[in-house]
């Protein structure tokens, strides 16, 4: 069965999406009519302005998320897996959770965190493993109105610290530990840490997965399971949904940015909803019954997205998968799908490249007929990687659908509907209805004129919004503007350039801004070179990103080193410690050269793309070096390149 929405040919979509941009409240009205309501949608659709900015969507709705993505199924299809849980190591048990048990399980915990003392509105840092309870928590925090701030596993205490400083959290849900592949990461321990010197936290829920011996603070920390207990001895089931404006914050999402201070990207309740339900139905083209599985990290927006609130809210059953796609061994995705008939797999461009270098042998002896959709998202998928996953992944018979987007987006923006829309290898190709993006060139004007083969370059901005595009950046709405606004007037602007052709198709070349993109996660150049100059030896650091055949962008790190240099691989791991210490291991450089100077202007601005070119091996035409302040640096950055 599907959907009353879903775009079924190219005429279709052709419709949807000229309607979307003549009358576009029209447009997401009707969408909106196939939602649950507390107070349905009337009057204006839609305010805005990009100056500020301000963009309200439903103003004057009202509803719950949840219900969207539980009650509303319960009828109908209460026994219906909703969650297919797959533990890290495959001799252990796997666990499914049907719509009914979800319900349950989320109501439960939206009553301990009620008796815990969380309102709607107080923000509450979930810090967990990929196991059903962080789907459970993230819910409940929805179910009561509160704001939900999920942070990845594989950030440091730092990281976390900051976080829950910018979000003012007064509750956190972790785990005593997480899996992933070999490793076991002690979160609560982590929590610990970044709890020293605190002042807004009450309480922490912990929730017990891997047993690792924690230490629980009298009057704050507190058992998930005890909690639970009190619940079901007070016997306590249906949780009545808070009631929220369509326009109140539903999360918060921390990302990079060019500045040194990660952001926390605020999403609001009903856009994102209906946007989220709305893109995962159409571009995966999701049949009732069918198995999604997103390999994502609920930590990041794609897991937020297309693992839980887009999935769920249309009734569909969700694969959370608690491992690494190499352990034990690299056909891990592989016999997943073929354990549970998978019938769409969404990844990464750098894990299908991860998974090529294993060769064949790990994909033979597992049936992968079932699948029927594949997606990538993160980076862009080069064209070596794309035909591999199109032939030995989907056996030549499965669409492939490039799904571009962003933290800030909230969903997927630019992509082809699976078997719907043409697909184009490496290519994102066209719009969803809604989206209505430009290329612009560095003065913010729109590009008219195309090469020979009638292709256009520019930096990609949208002009009109969308139901869940961000709505701030949490507590500081100036950032929002400066960062997203700013560059080109009455703009989004992505910081990603693309190319354009002459059917409409867009192609995604990467960041234009000081973002760096590895292994499809953001990092900011800024952020980690902030953690560099935190050790005590260095002077002074420029980090730029260099092609990298698996993750997609390396980090590589020029440094000013004045300490006693002693072993210079135990200085670089030093350096390596201070960054895990103040971001995470995902932020660590790929290479470190120690150098005696920066390239930089008069102005003692750094030129990065010097840097850059160096570091991509591009040591020949390096431009104008005439205006640096002491071009002799470059030679010997030149010299002491690291290949
Ligand atoms: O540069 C683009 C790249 O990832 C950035 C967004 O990163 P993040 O907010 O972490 O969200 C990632 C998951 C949605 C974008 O600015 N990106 C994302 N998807 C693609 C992509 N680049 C090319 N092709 C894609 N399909």
């Amino acid at each position: 069965m599907s959907y009353p929405y879903q775009i079924k040919s190219m005429e279709e979509y052709q419709d949807a999406y000229r309607l979307s941009i003549e009358q576009p409240e029209l447009f997401w009205a009707n969408i909106a009519s196939h939602f649950k309501w507390k107070k349905a949608p009337y009057g204006k659709v839609l305010n805005w302005n990009f100056e500020e900015p301000k963009i309200e969507w439903f103003k004057n709705a009202t509803l719950n998320i949840t219900e969207n993505c539980l009650d509303r199924h319960l009828a109908e299809y209460g026994d219906m897996p909703a969650i297919i849980w797959e533990p890290n190591d495959p001799e252990d048990n796997h666990r499914i959770l049907t719509y009914r048990k979800l319900y349950d399980k989320v109501c439960q915990f939206a009553h301990v965190l009620k008796n815990n003392g969380v309102k709607k509105g107080d923000r509450v840092c979930i810090y967990m493993g990929m196991i059903p309870e962080l789907a459970v928590a993230v819910l409940a925090c929805a179910r009561i109105g509160a704001i939900h701030s999920v942070i990845f596993g594989g950030f440091s205490a730092q990281a976390i610290a900051d976080r829950l400083y910018d979000a003012q959290a007064t509750f956190i849900i972790t785990c005593d530990g997480a899996y992933r592949g070999q490793k076991d990461i002690p979160l609560k321990s982590v929590i610990d840490d970044a709890l020293i010197g605190n002042r807004t936290v009450q309480k922490v829920i912990v929730c017990t997965r891997t047993r690792t011996p924690v230490s629980m603070i009298k009057g704050r920390d507190l058992w998930w399971d005890d909690e639970i207990h009190k619940v079901e001895t007070l016997g306590l089931h249906d949780f009545p949904a808070e009631e929220m404006s369509a326009e109140d914050p539903l999360f918060i999402l921390y990302t990079s940015g060019s500045t040194g201070k990660p952001k926390g990207v605020v999403h609001a309740c009903g856009g994102y909803m209906l946007y989220t339900n709305y893109s995962f139905v159409n571009v995966f083209q999701y049949q009732r019954g069918d198995i999604h599985f997103c390999t994502a990290d609920i930590g990041w927006i794609t897991g937020h997205s297309y693992i839980l609130y887009g999935p769920l809210s249309a009734g569909a059953t969700t694969l959370i998968f608690e491992g690494v796609p190499t352990f034990p061994d690299a056909g891990r995705f592989w016999s997943i799908v073929d354990k549970y008939r998978v019938n769409i797999l969404y990844t990464a461009p750098t894990a299908i490249r991860s998974l090529m270098g294993f060769g064949l042998g790990p994909i033979q002896n597992h049936d992968l007929s079932s699948l029927k959709v594949l997606g990538t998202v993160g980076e862009p998928i080069n064209e070596e990687a794309w035909h591999w996953y199109h032939q030995h992944i989907g056996k030549g018979r499965c669409p492939i659908v490039d799904t571009w987007w962003q933290t800030e987006t909230g969903g997927i923006l630019i992509s082809n509907m699976a078997g719907v829309t043409p697909e184009k290898a490496s290519w994102a190709t066209l719009p969803l209805p809604g989206v209505q993006p430009i290329l612009v060139d560095e003065q913010g004007k729109e590009i008219t004129e195309s090469d020979d083969d009638g292709i256009q370059k520019g930096n990609l901005c949208i002009k009109f919004p969308w139901p869940s595009i961000l709505r701030t950046t949490y507590g500081d709405h100036e950032r929002c503007r400066t960062n997203y606004f700013a560059t080109y007037d009455h703009l989004y602007f992505t910081g990603d350039g693309a190319l354009k052709d002459a059917d409409g198709n867009f192609r995604i070349t990467g960041r234009v801004d000081d973002v760096l993109n590895v292994s499809g996660h953001r990092i900011g150049t800024a952020e980690v070179e902030n953690a560099i100059n935190m050790h005590a030896g260095v002077v002074e650091s420029a980090v730029v990103g260099y092609p990298h055949d698996i993750k997609g962008q390396g980090i590589y790190a020029y440094i000013i080193y004045q300490g006693n240099h002693g072993d210079e691989n135990l200085t670089r791991q030093d350096i390596l410690q201070t960054v895990t210490r103040m971001i995470g291991p995902i932020a660590k450089p790929d290479k470190i050269q120690f150098v005696q100077g920066l390239p930089k202007t008069r102005s003692g601005k750094i030129m990065r793309r010097i840097l850059r070119k160096i570091a991509e091996g591009e040591t020949e035409n390096l431009g104008d070096i005439t205006t640096l302040l002491d071009p002799h640096v470059v030679e010997e950055i030149k010299n002491g390149r690291l290949v």
